[in-house]
């Protein structure tokens, strides 16, 4: 089978950055922002892009590009490619299918309630709810949590999810080009503009209520740029700040070395990752920062703000956001703007969580690509189904527990250890280079060979050290849901587990084809 491609640069370049714009830079960068002192949260923040973030992007894009002249297309070929020697890197590598499909599972789900509730907005159907608890009662009875007048079942949410479901797996299926690279340019050109509409509208809201001119968009910005270097001593904000670049750049899950797998060896991996992870950047600090904050602030204060950013994101993406719309003429339509910019951001994401997944089956099995996406669709639409009925048990907190936060520090550690230290950073930063469009500066040869690893290795011991016991005693976790959190850690072993004989049998293919002396593609 030909291997597929990217059908330019710029095609590659949105697609990476359709993955990293998504949820997380337009309710989870806020929330930690406000909830972590705002202005406080900054400095950490871009200290971790300068030195985890960019790094982990040239690394995977170079480790992907590579993987991909072998013929591989995930972690567990790769990782194999970079360290022949070692018999079981290539189950490690099974994180970076296992990490992303975890992630989709919930992921896709939260992404349907942005496609149902941009048609509420546009029908109105909120419309009557004017005050906090009223908006939370019609997201709880969307949910399928309580009951009310608005909703009284879960199959209004269980449709769109159904939808959105399909929708991936119809994208996926049309392929790297026709689907991921042709959804990914038009998403990211609409997302622009409505962001732009929305940041417009919310920087001109100046202070909405006279008698309290303190409430304003411009003190609005001020609460997220004003610096305060005294932030610098707390280990909390440091961990906050690491674990959103992470996620925010799609870094350190595998997802990043799919696409980048369908490069020719001549591609730039330079400029592209700098230039996906800058439109990353300005679309969570210039985007994300500038609409769910300064509105808040704007209608309820720095104490409000802060109140609302505890309650969290859900909290401030389908409560506090159409409330404020409420609150201006054309509301509806401003409300419907900012859910289908999120539904649109969310999208070009979750096909980015799938693909690792069907290139697995693709490449090791020679699968095609029909039979991956069912294989794919059935296997996941079933995983999905704890997300949906379960949502009130933990178990979405614990898929993002694993998949968002544990497996994305533990896999960039190793990988950024692989590409500096095992395939040596001499080869590394060669093949970094190879058709560049830019020479990366010299201080980055020693960051990703020392301060990236040592980073990583100092978050994931400061991680273990403070919380392991409390995690695995699962402490945090209120006693009716323990049986459902116990219950899903369960599940994900097992599911490692079969994705661990997967790769094995994967790999006994391959030598039995290759003692035959047939390429295992052939068959
Ligand atoms: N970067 C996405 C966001 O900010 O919402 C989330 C994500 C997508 C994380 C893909 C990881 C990933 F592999």
């Amino acid at each position: 089978m030909a291997k597929e491609r990217w059908g330019s640069k710029i095609g590659v370049i949105l697609a990476v950055a359709g993955s990293a714009i998504g949820l997380g830079n337009f309710l989870r960068f806020p929330v930690q922002a406000a909830s972590n002192g705002g202005g406080a949260f900054m400095i950490p923040y871009f200290v971790a892009l300068f030195v985890v973030g960019l790094p982990l992007m040239w690394i995977e894009w170079t480790i992907g590009r590579f993987g991909g002249g072998f013929g591989h297309s995930t972690a567990p070929g790769m990782f194999h490619t970079l360290w022949q020697k070692n018999k079981f890197i290539k189950y490690f590598g099974v994180i970076g299918i296992f990490g992303p499909i975890v992630i989709f599972i919930y992921y896709v789900y939260i992404e349907s309630w942005l496609l149902g509730y941009s048609v509420f907005a546009i029908l109105g159907k909120y419309n009557s709810c004017t005050t906090e608890q009223s908006m939370s009662a019609f997201l709880q009875a969307y949910q399928g949590l309580i009951k009310n007048e608005f909703f009284s079942s879960i199959t209004p949410a269980y449709f769109f999810f159904v939808i959105t479901f399909i929708l991936n797996v119809w994208i996926i299926y049309m392929g790297i080009n026709r689907g991921i690279e042709k959804v990914c340019k038009w998403a990211l050109g609409i997302l622009f503009l409505f962001g732009a509409i929305l940041v417009v509208r919310v920087l001109t809201l100046g202070a909405p209520d006279a008698a309290k001119p303190d409430f304003n968009t411009i003190n609005g910005l001020g609460f997220l740029w004003n610096p305060d270097w005294s932030v610098l001593k707390s280990a909390k904000v440091w961990l906050a700040a690491t674990g959103q670049i992470f996620f925010t750049l799609s870094c350190g899950i595998g997802v990043i070395l799919t696409y980048a797998s369908y490069l020719t060896k001549q591609d730039d991996v330079a400029l592209s990752g700098l230039s996906a992870a800058s439109a990353n950047e300005f679309a969570e600090v210039i985007l994300g920062g500038s609409i769910v904050i300064p509105a808040a602030y704007a209608f309820f204060g720095p104490a409000g703000a802060a109140k609302i950013a505890s309650g969290g994101a859900f909290n401030l993406g389908f409560v506090t956001m159409p409330l404020v719309c409420q609150k201006i003429a054309f509301g509806n339509i401003f409300a419907f703007l900012w859910f289908m910019l999120l539904f649109l951001a969310g999208i070009t994401s979750s096909i980015s969580l799938a693909q690792p997944a069907i290139a697995f089956l693709e490449d090791e099995f020679n699968f095609s690509k029909k039979k991956a996406s069912w294989v794919f669709g059935v296997v996941v639409f079933i995983l999905c189904q704890p997300a949906i009925f379960l949502l009130s048990k933990g178990v979405v907190d614990e898929l993002d527990f694993w998949g968002g936060t544990v497996c994305l520090v533990l896999f960039a550690t190793v990988e950024s250890i692989l590409f500096a230290w095992v395939f040596g950073m001499e080869k590394a930063w060669t093949e970094l280079h190879v058709g560049s469009d830019i020479t990366i500066p010299r201080v980055y040869r020693f960051i990703i060979k020392y301060i990236t690893p040592a980073f990583l290795l100092f978050v994931l011991g400061m991680w273990f050290w403070q919380d392991w016991a409390k995690v695995i005693l699962m402490r945090n976790v209120p006693a009716e849901n323990r049986p459902y959190v116990l219950a899903t850690r369960i599940g994900l072993v097992i599911f490692v587990g079969i994705l661990a004989l997967l790769v094995q049998r994967a790999w006994q293919r391959r030598e039995r084809k290759q003692k035959e002396g047939v390429s295992p593609d052939a068959f």
